[in-house]
């Protein structure tokens, strides 16, 4: 549904009565087209002084992407996104220079700006020293997202130790974040556990000779991450209930995929999926676990079939499924699994203890599950959008709706197409080195981590 307010603060004469007044103005998010450049403009690569030799990997890898690389900051240029590299900080006391730096050029972000920092896990390190300079990147990160403004975001790759600054997924993640995919994207510290994956040949479709099974693909987001799978190449098989059919079939030729009328919690949903691929296309690379529900009730008030639906379509679907195909020798050389979950599983919502018990059920399962995944080649992770503008959230009373919207950095609900995209990115080759991870896409929402 559409944002009345970021649409007046943004057009015509309530744009200049809005600015006049002060009122907050979200900026409306500049979103992925195929073919544009990834960056309109310079990018500026600082470091400390122990991360030099892996800011330059980094330059080196931005001058591939025909990217023009400053390596220090010029006030007279305007730049469309700054790298800082801090892998190798060795103390809280070396990370003043380089964000000092930064923040001399910040008035020279352009509008959509991107900033990204490369940094290791305080939970890698030998020292407490050592700990606490890389915990404080994860604070300077945070809190400078929420100063940003004009739609720029700011987001964090966290590189296991071990993991060099060129390991594919942690260039996929640059780019990711470094790109308009990631619009709504802010305030994320994405975790790269392993130099697994590969880079694409084509960037623009990674997902080439892939099949793909989406749930809930009837609309809202399901229908947007069919959408966006197909644009990046994969073969696409759509799922969602008998109900839902006509609105099924126009997705599935919309995608030039097969659409397959299923309840997910059915006892046989898991065996029909498996007949389905395996009589079409004879194997299944990418799954995404979409269909979801809510009945939102205080607890006080909640009722037996409002609890065990949402558990049953949110979580348990997802787990027999997941259970089945690992079973079978259906899956192809590098599976991708991603589940749906919620910021609700993570910070908790009032009224939703069904919901929030089965999303943050979903964050446990992909936890649980990545080192059997990692085994088979494959990574199984979750999306937990925040608001994202959907049928299901048209429905919340207006008021709640208009507080839960503006509640992120970016002061504004998603749209499915920034869940989508994630989504894809997770599914893709470059991401094979991220396994076990829980990535949000909610504008940096002011609740939870
Ligand atoms: P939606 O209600 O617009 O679409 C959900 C789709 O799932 C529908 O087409 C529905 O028919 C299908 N579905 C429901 N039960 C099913 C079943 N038993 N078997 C097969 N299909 C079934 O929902 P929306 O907003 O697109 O959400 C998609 C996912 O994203 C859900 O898992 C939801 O929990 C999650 N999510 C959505 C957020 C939002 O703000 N819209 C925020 C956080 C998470």
């Amino acid at each position: 549904m559409s944002d009345t307010y970021l649409n007046l603060v943004n057009n015509g004469f309530t744009k200049t009565l809005a600015k006049r007044l002060g009122l907050p103005r979200p900026a409306v998010l500049r979103r992925h087209r195929p073919g544009e450049p990834l960056l309109r403009g310079p990018v500026l690569v600082v470091h400390d002084a122990a991360s030099d030799e892996a800011a330059d990997a980094v330059a080196g890898q931005l001058l591939e992407w025909d990217v023009d690389v400053h390596r220090h900051a010029d006030t007279s240029e305007q730049f469309s996104a700054v790298v800082v590299v801090l892998t190798e900080v060795t103390s809280p006391a070396a990370l003043g220079a380089p964000l000092l730096e930064v923040g001399a050029m910040l008035r020279g972000l352009a509008p959509h700006g991107r900033v990204v920092t490369l940094s290791r896990p305080a939970s890698g390190a030998s020292t407490a020293t050592l700990a606490a300079a890389r915990q404080g990147v994860d604070g300077i990160l945070r809190s400078l997202a929420k100063e940003l403004r004009a739609g720029s975001t700011g987001n964090g790759i966290v590189l296991a130790d071990g993991v060099g600054p060129t390991a594919p997924s942690v260039l996929g993640a640059l780019r990711f974040l470094l790109s308009t995919r990631s619009a709504f994207v802010d305030g994320q510290l994405v975790q790269v556990t392993s130099e697994a994956g590969s880079v694409p040949q084509d960037w623009e479709r990674p997902l080439d000779g892939t099949v793909a099974v989406v749930t809930g693909a009837a609309r809202g987001i399901g229908a947007a991450i069919a959408r966006t799978l197909a644009r990046d190449g994969a073969t696409l098989v759509v799922v969602d209930v008998p109900a839902a059919g006509d609105a099924l079939a126009g997705v599935a030729n919309e995608v030039h995929g097969s659409a397959l009328q299923l309840d997910v919690t059915a006892d046989d949903a898991a065996a029909r999926i498996l007949e389905h691929v395996r009589a079409r296309h004879g194997r299944l690379d990418v799954v995404i676990h979409n269909a979801g529900i809510l009945r939102d009730k205080l607890l006080v008030n909640m009722k037996p079939e409002r609890w065990d639906s949402v558990l049953a379509v949110n979580v348990t679907a997802p787990l027999q499924i997941t259970e089945a195909l690992l079973d079978s020798d259906a899956l192809g050389q590098a599976p991708r699994i991603i589940c749906l979950a919620s910021t609700s599983g993570i910070a908790g919502n009032r009224g939703q203890t069904n919901y929030a018990a089965s999303k943050a059920g979903v964050i446990g399962m992909v936890q649980a599950w990545a080192p059997a995944l990692t085994e088979r080649g494959g990574t199984i992770n979750a999306v937990a959008p925040g608001f994202i503008e959907t049928d299901m959230t048209a429905k919340i009373p207006f008021a709640t709706r208009e507080v839960a919207r503006r509640l992120n950095s970016l002061q504004q609900g998603g749209r499915p197409i920034d869940v989508a995209e994630t989504i894809a990115f997770l599914a893709s080759p470059q991401a094979g080195g991220i396994n076990g991870e829980t990535v949000r896409v909610c504008g940096q929402n002011m609740v939870g981590r």
